[in-house]
Order: structure tokens, then C-alpha cells, then sequence
């Protein structure tokens, strides 16, 4: 019996499988408005059967999205745009979840398919951006980015205030999950992490410290939503940067966080210095990024935080066979599974992956207008002996 193939209750919400659509940045949406792509992309998944689809990372205010094209939640008219693509999810037996996202510095970018560096003059006469960036420091990406605005404590409570709005709109609009995007070099992980969190106020300086915000937010969230709702958190588990964020402070910021109403950790890596893969030592030295981006490299990160804190944990990055799926949730390292680029290239991903593992039907099975039809092309096949 598969048990990626087998349901998972987590508070309220019962997800159907354990495979999860990672959230994934489409770029194209107007005023951070959810347009007919965003439903073409997500509802492909949903009748692919994941068990949770996750919209793509959405800006809590328009200062937050990582591009001029991102999708954002702060009033109601981007609420009522994602009500028919919640819908359709649920139709499918899926389970909507939503990312709060806040790009901080590595805000006003351009799309990465046009380099996703700052955004600049050409695109200012097209009229976008650039925006004033925001962070715990005033300290830029790399060379050539935005020197970002130090945000003073009003900046911090107007932030929290934006959170809660947000995952409420969310829970509105039909959403059953939100997720905390606490990674990636955007703005809660730029406070998370010693690179580029150099306050001295409560929300700098020792490792609590820099995870106050966090944990307000957190804490925040989870007082303003019902009790059935989960809430995950994605976490970069280590910069891999000399002096950066380490897995031992993803194990204590693990705990905070389960303390403060996070049910589950999605565990990532990276981001904090932006683009480049290399890393460069005071004395100028190339230091090769550790992170080795091989298959299910972030695995352990999952594993570790899941066995040390006790707390659910969702696995992800360059998990692309089903066997390697199936083993991840065997062995106890994980409780989910979200996949990101190897679902874009093969959306029925989880549909074939089913039939290779002899999944019970009752966890996943082709939508009823497909069925027939691909039962019927099955018997053509073996009709014909064409594989
Ligand atoms: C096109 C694209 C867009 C992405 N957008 C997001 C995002 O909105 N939020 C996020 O946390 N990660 C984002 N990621 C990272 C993915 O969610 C995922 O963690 C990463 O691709 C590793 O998983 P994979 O190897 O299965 O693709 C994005 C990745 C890609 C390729």
C-alpha cells in the first residue's frame, strides 16, 4: 500500500495524498490580480489530483511582490479574483493553500526570464516600478540592487497588520491552508538571517531576536484565523554562506515556531544573497555555495528538523520519481512532498506515479471525464503493442 498514496489530517483539513504543488511564481498578473493563466496553471494541477495545490507566493502589499507582474492580496477585488480557481481546486477533492509573501529587498525585479535583476529606467518608461525597498538593514542584495529603507518599528507593526489582512482575505476567498514564505532571501527570512539582519534593536542581534518577527506575525496569524485552518512555514533551513544561517538555528527558529501555531515547516534553503550560486570570502576568495542542488538535496534538512523538533515537515527540491517520493514518506523524513519543476513538465505527474506504486484508488484516481477515455486508450495500447 503507497503511503504517498494515503490521506493526511492536519487540524481541520484533510489532504487526500501526500504530493503538494509547490508554490510557484508565474509573473503574470496585473495589479496582483489572478487572471485566466492562474487559473489555466493551478486548475491543471487540481485535476491532476494533487492532494494540495498551492497558489504562488502573494504579496501582502504592493511594496511586497518580487516583480511588477506578481500576485498580491490586500483588498477585495485580488479577493474575489481568486475565488473561481479556489473553487475549481476544492470541486477536484484538492486542498487550496496560500503563500503570504513579503520580496523585502529582492522587491521590483524584473521577471527571471528577462534576468530578474532590479527593475530599471526602460522599465520605469514602460511604467513599472522602480519601487523603494524595505528590510531589517540598510543593506542591498548585492552590488547593483536597491540600498532598501531600514524599516523603524511603525514599518514593523504596519507589516503585521498587512500579514493578518492578507491571511484573512485568504481564508475568504476559500483558501484552507496558509503558508508563512520565511525563505528565499525575502524579506522575514533578510530578518532571519545574520547576512543581512544587523539591527541592534529587539529585532536584531542574537538569534531570537531576529526571529521576533517572525514569531509576532506568526503568533499574530494564528490568533486571527480559526482553529481548523494549518499553518505552514517555509523556512531557507541553511544560506550556506560563510556566517549565514545554519541548520541549528532552523532547529531552534523550528521550535519557536511550533510554539507560536506553525504546524508544519517546508523546508528550502538559499536566497539570501540573491542571484549568484558563489559566494565571495572577506578576502575575496570564491567560497563554492555548499548547498549542492542534487536530487532530494533538501531532504535532510526535513528530515532532521522533523526528528529533533518533532514537528511536521514538508520536503522539497529535486524530488522527481515516484519511488523517491514514496521512500521520503517510508522512512519517516517528511510528512509531504512538494514538487515544483518536475510537475510543470509532466502536470500528471501524480496520476502516472499512482499507477507505478499500485495506489488505492480511494487516495487518487483520473477525474471521471478523463477516465474513460484514458482506460479506453490503455486497452488500444495493448491492442496494438504500442508503448
Ligand atoms: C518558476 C518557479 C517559481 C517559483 N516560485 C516560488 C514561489 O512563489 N514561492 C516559493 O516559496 N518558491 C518558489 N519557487 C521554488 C519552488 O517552490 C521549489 O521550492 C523549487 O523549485 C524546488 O523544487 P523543485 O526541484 O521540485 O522544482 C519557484 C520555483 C520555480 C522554478
Amino acid at each position: 500500500m503507497s503511503k504517498l498514496f494515503s490521506s493526511l489530517s492536519i487540524r481541520g483539513v484533510t489532504f487526500s495524498n501526500r504530493i503538494v504543488l509547490s508554490p510557484l511564481c508565474m509573473y503574470s498578473a496585473k495589479d496582483g490580480l489572478p487572471n485566466d493563466w492562474h487559473f489555466s496553471h493551478l486548475s491543471t494541477f487540481a485535476r491532476a489530483r494533487i492532494g494540495c495545490i498551492f497558489a504562488e507566493a502573494t504579496a501582502v502589499s504592493s511594496e511586497g511582490m518580487i516583480t511588477p507582474f506578481c500576485l498580491g492580496l490586500w483588498n477585495e477585488q485580488q479577493k474575489n479574483a481568486f475565488k473561481p480557481i479556489v473553487s475549481f481546486i476544492k470541486k477536484m477533492g484538492s486542498i487550496p493553500a496560500f503563500q503570504l509573501a513579503h520580496a523585502g529587498r529582492k522587491a521590483g525585479t524584473k521577471e527571471p526570464w528577462r534576468g530578474g535583476l532590479p527593475l530599471d529606467l526602460e522599465d520605469e518608461k514602460k511604467g513599472y516600478g522602480p519601487w523603494n525597498t524595505i528590510a531589517p538593514s540598510a543593506i542591498p542584495v548585492a552590488d547593483g540592487w536597491k540600498i532598501p529603507k531600514e524599516m523603524n518599528e511603525n514599518d514593523i507593526d504596519s507589516l503585521i497588520n498587512s500579514y493578518v489582512k492578507s491571511a484573512k482575505l485568504a481564508l475568504e476567498a476559500g483558501f484552507e491552508v496558509l503558508e508563512i514564505h520565511a525563505a528565499h532571501g525575502y524579506l522575514l527570512h533578510s530578518f532571519l538571517s545574520p547576512i543581512a539582519n544587523k539591527r541592534n534593536d529587539q529585532y536584531g542581534g542574537s538569534l531570537e531576536g531576529r526571529a521576533k518577527l517572525l514569531e509576532k506575525i506568526t503568533k499574530e496569524i494564528r490568533n486571527n484565523i480559526p482553529d481548523r485552518i494549518p499553518l505552514f512555514c517555509r523556512i531557507s533551513a541553511i544560506d550556506g554562506i560563510e556566517n549565514g544561517w545554519e541548520l541549528e538555528d532552523s532547529l531552534k527558529l523550528s521550535s519557536i515556531l511550533s510554539n507560536s501555531g506553525v504546524d508544519v515547516i517546508d523546508c528550502s534553503s538559499g536566497g539570501i544573497s540573491g542571484r549568484p550560486r558563489f559566494a565571495v570570502k572577506d578576502n575575496g576568495e570564491m567560497l563554492k555555495n555548499n548547498i549542492e542542488r542534487g536530487l532530494g538535496f533538501q531532504v535532510p534538512y526535513a528530515n532532521e528538523i522533523r526528528e529533533k523538533v518533532r514537528i511536521k515537515t514538508m520536503a522539497v527540491g529535486v524530488i522527481v520519481d515516484p519511488v523517491q517520493a514514496e521512500n521520503i514518506i517510508i522512512e519517516n523524513k517528511a510528512d509531504l512532498i512538494a514538487m515544483g519543476r518536475e510537475l510543470m513538465y509532466n502536470p500528471f505527474w501524480s496520476l502516472h506515479a499512482a499507477q507505478e506504486l499500485g495506489a488505492d484508488p480511494k487516495y487518487l484516481m483520473w477525474p471521471d471525464q478523463y477516465r474513460w477515455g484514458v482506460n479506453r486508450r490503455a486497452k488500444i495500447e495493448k491492442f496494438s503493442n504500442v508503448k
